[in-house]
C-alpha cells in the first residue's frame, strides 16, 4: 500500500520527534522509528540500550512491540531517523519487521525532510518467514 507524501512526511516527523527520548548512553547514537499500522494509529520506538551491550533494543522494534502490545498486526510503513545522514534498519530489525510483511521503508536523518524510501523485501530481499516454511 503506497501513502502520501504528507503522511511520509508525518511519518519522518514523529520519529525524529520520538528519538530525543532515545536511551543511548553507550553509543550516543539516538534513533526514533514512527509506525503506521493499518488502523490508521501511529506507534513510535526509540533505542533502548543496555550495559549488556547484545541486550539493546533498536527504535524499530521498540515501535513495533508497542503496536503489537496495543492489538495492532498489520502494518503499513516505518519511519526511522538517526544520525547526519540518513539511516537504515539493522539486521535483526529487518528481519522481525518481514515477519508481518512488505512495507515500506523511509529512513531519514536525525533532522531535515530528506528520506529515502524503500521497501523491506528491498531491505531483505527473500526473507524467512513462517508461511514459507516447508515443514
Ligand atoms: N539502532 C537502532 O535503534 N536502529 C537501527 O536501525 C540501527 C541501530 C541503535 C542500536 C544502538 O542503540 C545504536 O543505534 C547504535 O548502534
Amino acid at each position: 500500500m503506497m501513502i502520501s507524501k504528507t503522511k511520509q512526511l508525518e511519518l519522518v516527523s514523529l520519529a525524529q520527534k520520538a528519538r530525543v527520548n532515545a536511551y543511548c548512553p553507550y553509543s550516543d547514537f539516538a534513533v526514533g522509528a514512527a509506525l503506521l499500522a493499518e488502523s490508521g494509529k501511529i506507534y513510535t520506538g526509540v533505542n533502548c540500550e543496555n550495559a549488556s551491550l547484545g541486550a539493546t533494543i533498536c527504535a524499530e522494534r521498540a515501535a513495533l512491540t508497542s503496536a503489537i502490545s496495543a492489538g495492532e498486526r498489520r502494518f503499513v510503513a516505518i519511519a526511522v531517523a538517526a544520525g547526519k545522514q540518513p539511516v537504515s534498519p539493522c539486521g535483526i530489525c529487518r528481519q522481525v519487521l518481514a515477519e508481518f510483511g512488505n512495507i515500506i521503508v523511509l529512513c531519514a536523518a536525525a533532522q531535515g525532510e530528506d528520506y529515502k524510501i524503500m521497501d523491506l523485501s528491498a531491505l531483505l530481499p527473500d526473507a524467512f518467514v513462517e508461511y514459507n516454511r516447508m515443514d
